[in-house]
């Protein structure tokens, strides 16, 4: 059973835009650990977020970690400018890198911790021969491109073998699971193996967000019987 202590990052893609400043500060005031940022292209994913403008924006008010979640083709173009505008963390995806292992190296060449997401459809073992030079691996628990998605129960067999690897190869690897994600399976998912919990829609649609952050952060993985 897990005795780490577990990250918590909202997704701002279910922020309310015309007041971003306001999620941004409660997201401050919050006990979250981090801002996680989607970035899609319409390309990669069959939707349109945000591009630098708006990080931009976001870097300049948040007072914690930026995760950056590149959704995004040939991310290998833009991550010196992602660098720039205070991303963090940066999370390539799999399937959208050519040369999976010159992207993770060039992201923390330039000072980041490196990432990689799979899709639900992605299997784990195609992270064999990366896991040892990342930092996290971001499990999507919906299909890339949308918040508000519902949870893909698989997710709980793909965290649970990305544990056992990370055990064997790489001791320091910080398991994201994204998508779906709520105080409801939060638990389940923490005990499958998850570091960082990133939600949307489950804490910006709650009446009191904040309370929604504190009730992800204090769940106790270690203290609760199976
Ligand atoms: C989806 C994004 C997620 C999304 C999660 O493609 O990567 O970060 O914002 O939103 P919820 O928690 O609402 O599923
Ligand atoms: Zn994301």
């Amino acid at each position: 059973m897990s005795k780490r202590k577990h990250l918590v990052a909202p997704s701002l893609l279910s922020a309310d835009f015309a007041h971003l400043h306001d999620d941004i500060t409660m997201v401050n005031q919050s006990e979250a650990d981090w801002f996680h940022v989607d970035i899609m292209d319409g390309v990669f994913v069959p939707n349109i977020s945000f591009g630098f403008p708006v990080l931009a924006s976001i870097a300049h008010y948040a007072r914690k970690p930026l995760d950056v979640h590149l959704m995004i083709s040939d991310p290998d173009k833009y991550l010196g400018q992602f660098k720039e505008l205070g991303a963090d963390h940066i999370t390539v995806h799999l399937e959208a890198c050519t040369h999976l292992n010159r992207t993770v190296h060039a992201i923390r060449e330039l000072g980041c911790t490196a990432g990689v997401a799979i899709n639900p459809s992605t299997p784990v073992s195609l992270l064999h021969e990366i896991v040892e030079d990342v930092d996290v691996v971001l499990i999507m628990s919906v299909n890339p491109g949308f918040g508000g998605q519902q949870f893909i129960e698989g997710t709980y067999r793909k965290i649970k073998e990305l544990r056992r690897l990370a055990e064997e190869r790489n001791d320091r690897l910080l398991i994201e699971v994204d998508g779906g994600v709520s105080i409801h399976n939060a638990l389940a998912l923490l005990k499958a193996g998850a570091d960082i919990l990133v939600a949307g829609n489950s804490i910006f649609a709650a009446k009191n967000p904040i309370h929604a952050i504190a009730e992800l952060k204090r769940i106790k993985p270690d203290l609760i019987s199976v």
